[in-house]
Order: C-alpha cells, then sequence, then structure tokens
C-alpha cells in the first residue's frame, strides 16, 4: 500500500466502526462525570508552548510536537491539566469552589511507540479544584470506578494503586534530601522510570553528575528501596502517625471504605507519577495481571496554578487515556458488539415513487428514526441486499402498485415479516 494512504505513524483513522467503539466510550466518560456532578469544558489542542515547558527533565517535555509560526512559538497539548490550569486562572476569583471540571480531549505525544503508547491519544480528565481536602481525591477514585463497571469492569480486574508524594518528600527530607529540598519534582521523575528502565538505570540517574538530583549512591539505593514498602507504617516510620501526609493517606482508605472500594484499592510505595507538579497522594489504575501499561493515572497538584503565576488554589485530578482501557477489554475479550444505528432504508422502485419516498423519509426522520434513503434505482434485490448489509432494521419499499395504494411495505430484515405502512397524504 502507498505510504500516503497512511496516516503518520503513531496517529489514528477513526472508521466508522472504530468511531462507533470511540463514541460508546465517551459517552460513558460523560455519563460517569455528569453523575458525579462535574461539568465539561474545552480548550484548543494548540496552546503556547511555554505553557507546558517545566525543568523537571519530564518526557512530556521532550515529546512535544512544537512549531513556530509567525514568531510565536506554539505546541499541540500532551495533555490537559496545563490548559485546565491556564482556564482557572482566567477566572480566578469568580469561580465557585471547589468546581468539577471534566474534559474529554485529544492529545499529542512524540512517544516511542509500545503497547498502550501511540502519538495521538484521548484522555478523560476528571479534576476538582479548590478543596484541599482527601474527601476529594476519594471522590474522584469513587468516579473511576463507577466507569470501570459500567465498562463490565467490576469483578476486580482493574486495582488502583495509591502513594503520596507529601509522604516520600518528609521521609526524604529529614535524610537523602536535607541539603537539597528543591530537586525533589526531577528525583520523582527519575523514580517514576523505575517500571521502565529497571532499579540500576534509576540509581543511575540519581546519581549522575551531571543530573538534576546528583545523590551519593548509598542515598539513591535508600530512595529506590522505598519505593518497593507496600505498608503506610513502614512507609511513614519516623513521621507522626496522626497528622501530615500519613494520616491523610489512612483518611483516604476510611472514605474509600465508606464508598465500598476497600479491596480495590491499595497502598504501592512505588507509584510516583511521571509529571513534575504532583504535591500530594498519587494514583494510577492497573490491570490486576499488571500485563498493561497503567491505565489512568492523577494525583494532587495544589501548585501548579502558582508555578504559572496564579494564586494558590489546591487541585486534584486524573486523565483515563482511551488506548489502555480498549486493550484491556479486548484482551478480556469484552469489546462490546456495538452495530450501525440505522432503523430503516427506505427505496423507491423509480423516479416516479420518489417524491412518496422522500416524503416518508421525512416523517419517519421526524419521529426520531435514523433513516437511509436509497439513491440510485437499484434493482430490489440489491436494495434488499444493501439494507441487510447496512444493518437496516426495516426497509420500506414504494413501488408502483405500493403508492397507487397509499402504502409501503415494511419488510422485517430481522424476522423477514411484511406488514403495510400507510402513506401521508
Ligand atoms: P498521564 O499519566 O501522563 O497523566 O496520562 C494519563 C493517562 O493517559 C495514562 O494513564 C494513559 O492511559 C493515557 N496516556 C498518556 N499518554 C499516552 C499515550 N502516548 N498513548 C496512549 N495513552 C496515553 C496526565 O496526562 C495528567 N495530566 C493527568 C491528570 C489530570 N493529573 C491531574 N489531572
Amino acid at each position: 500500500m502507498s505510504q500516503k494512504l497512511q496516516p503518520p505513524r503513531g496517529t489514528r483513522d477513526f472508521y466508522p466502526e472504530d468511531m462507533r467503539l470511540r463514541t460508546w466510550l465517551f459517552d460513558h466518560f460523560r455519563t460517569v462525570a455528569n453523575a458525579y456532578g462535574f461539568e465539561e469544558v474545552d480548550a484548543p489542542v494548540v496552546e503556547h508552548e511555554d505553557l507546558f515547558t517545566r525543568k523537571a527533565g519530564e518526557e512530556i517535555v521532550d515529546q512535544l510536537y512544537h512549531f513556530e509560526l509567525h514568531g510565536r512559538r506554539l505546541a499541540l497539548r500532551p495533555e490537559m491539566t496545563p490548559s485546565i490550569a491556564r482556564m482557572v486562572m482566567g477566572r480566578a476569583g469568580s469561580l465557585r469552589l471547589p468546581l468539577r471540571w471534566f474534559t474529554v480531549t485529544q492529545n499529542w505525544r512524540y512517544e516511542r511507540m509500545t503497547r498502550g503508547r501511540r502519538r495521538e491519544h484521548y484522555q478523560w480528565n476528571m479534576d476538582v479544584w479548590g478543596e484541599p481536602r482527601v474527601t476529594a481525591e476519594a471522590e474522584l477514585i469513587a468516579a473511576l470506578f463507577s466507569l470501570l463497571d459500567r465498562l463490565g469492569l467490576a469483578g476486580g480486574e482493574v486495582k488502583v494503586r495509591v502513594s503520596s508524594r507529601s509522604l516520600l518528600e518528609a521521609s526524604l527530607r529529614s535524610s537523602v534530601l536535607a541539603d537539597r529540598p528543591e530537586t525533589f519534582p526531577a528525583l520523582c521523575v527519575a523514580i517514576d522510570k523505575l517500571d521502565k528502565i529497571g532499579r540500576d538505570a534509576v540509581i543511575d540517574l540519581l546519581t549522575d553528575t551531571g543530573g538534576q538530583v546528583r545523590l551519593p549512591r548509598p542515598d539513591a539505593i535508600r530512595v529506590v528501596d522505598w519505593l518497593s514498602l507496600a505498608d503506610i507504617d513502614a512507609a511513614g516510620e519516623g513521621l507522626p502517625a496522626d497528622t501530615g501526609p500519613r494520616a491523610e493517606l489512612r483518611e483516604l482508605f476510611d472514605w474509600l471504605d465508606a464508598y465500598g472500594l476497600a479491596d480495590r484499592v491499595e497502598f504501592d510505595a512505588s507509584i510516583v507519577r511521571g509529571l513534575a507538579y504532583y504535591t500530594g497522594i498519587v494514583f494510577e489504575a492497573f490491570d490486576a495481571a499488571r500485563s498493561l501499561r497503567a491505565i489512568c493515572g492523577g494525583g494532587r497538584y495544589d501548585r501548579l496554578l502558582e508555578t504559572l503565576g496564579g494564586p494558590a488554589v489546591p487541585a486534584v485530578g486524573f486523565g483515563f487515556g482511551d488506548i489502555v482501557i480498549l486493550d484491556l477489554l479486548e484482551d478480556l475479550e469484552r469489546v462490546p458488539e456495538l452495530r450501525r444505528n440505522l432503523d430503516a432504508v427506505v427505496f423507491a422502485f423509480g423516479d416516479a415513487e420518489r417524491s412518496q419516498a422522500i416524503r416518508l423519509a421525512a416523517a419517519l426522520r421526524s419521529e426520531g428514526q435514523a433513516v437511509e434513503l436509497a439513491l440510485a434505482n437499484a434493482k430490489l434485490k440489491r436494495a434488499l441486499a444493501d439494507a441487510d448489509r447496512a444493518g437496516a432494521r426495516r426497509v420500506y419499499l414504494l413501488g408502483p402498485d405500493e403508492v397507487a395504494r397509499g402504502i409501503a411495505v415494511v419488510r422485517d430484515l430481522e424476522t423477514g415479516d411484511q406488514s403495510e405502512h400507510r402513506l401521508s397524504t
């Protein structure tokens, strides 16, 4: 096949059957968001590049699709959070907090492609702005599970793993980061790569004398060891049990218990997230078999607005991609069969019956039916086969005899039953 028939590598065409699946998924995103009282917002896919450029060494910054136009540096958005922050900042002061916003948007990242990683993907984002308590995290994680339930994944196929950057920061501030607390975001970005590049490579990053973190080797090993802790108390050793990040994590698990989600969430110190702006609780959802990358990820980012020059507004949210979840449904053989939504085909035998066919199609459409009007004067056999292939439920046939009698013959394409439909005069 000619190269020109393929879209650029990592981008996607959506043929009708792909589009049906995408619409099915997005409808579920929107239904759940509405059920939780979130309002939908949107922003341009092209933004000023500097909205996305940060210095902590995040992959996402190197993956920008960026260009210069009339002296302006622009970029396609790799994620939605900075745009949402910009919008919140634009109306800071007049927004009723806490506000709950959601988006369903296309994002662009020039990724090295592996399974579940494309250069174009869609994301459902749910964010709460202006609520410092973990009641917001609990509500977001509950919404996430409502979505999974609606997709038929209520049986333990997906687990949410939770940790806390503030817990990690607190335990490192008194030890390995005592002299250089400002390197914490870069440290998080480096250790988030553990799954991808392995322990030794992460230690190399943390100790790299030309890097941002520059830890002595024993300290780097200590940081990586911390990530394997699976218990809040062990991870928070030396920190007060009843205040700060440790208490916050406990409170979150208590609220999640109240939502009936205790057995679907667990503490996992290795969840750090690869974006620099997170400051508190962080979480990711994974398939139970851990055969795929994260289905979704999010967390608290209380200082993002300030770093963009705005006021301090606490915020928390998640992004849920469309690709990994569809991979999982496919692996589990749970991708739904979605037929085309076509109620009827109206078929006139010839131009003599066409005006009646046009009026009948209009009447059926005004009743809310999805109607395809046959445009050519085909043979009856061909018209029936076409209607069947299109997935129509019924076909309305208007030949000279029918029109003379003021009726159309209606054939049910599933049962083969025929009846008569009176044409309006
Ligand atoms: P993220 O972890 O970069 O977070 O992306 C969230 C989700 O989007 C991932 O878990 C994955 O499902 C999907 N995703 C990301 N990149 C790709 C890709 N190249 N191909 C396919 N799927 C992808 C964020 O973007 C944050 N802004 C989320 C957030 C919202 N945090 C707070 N609010």
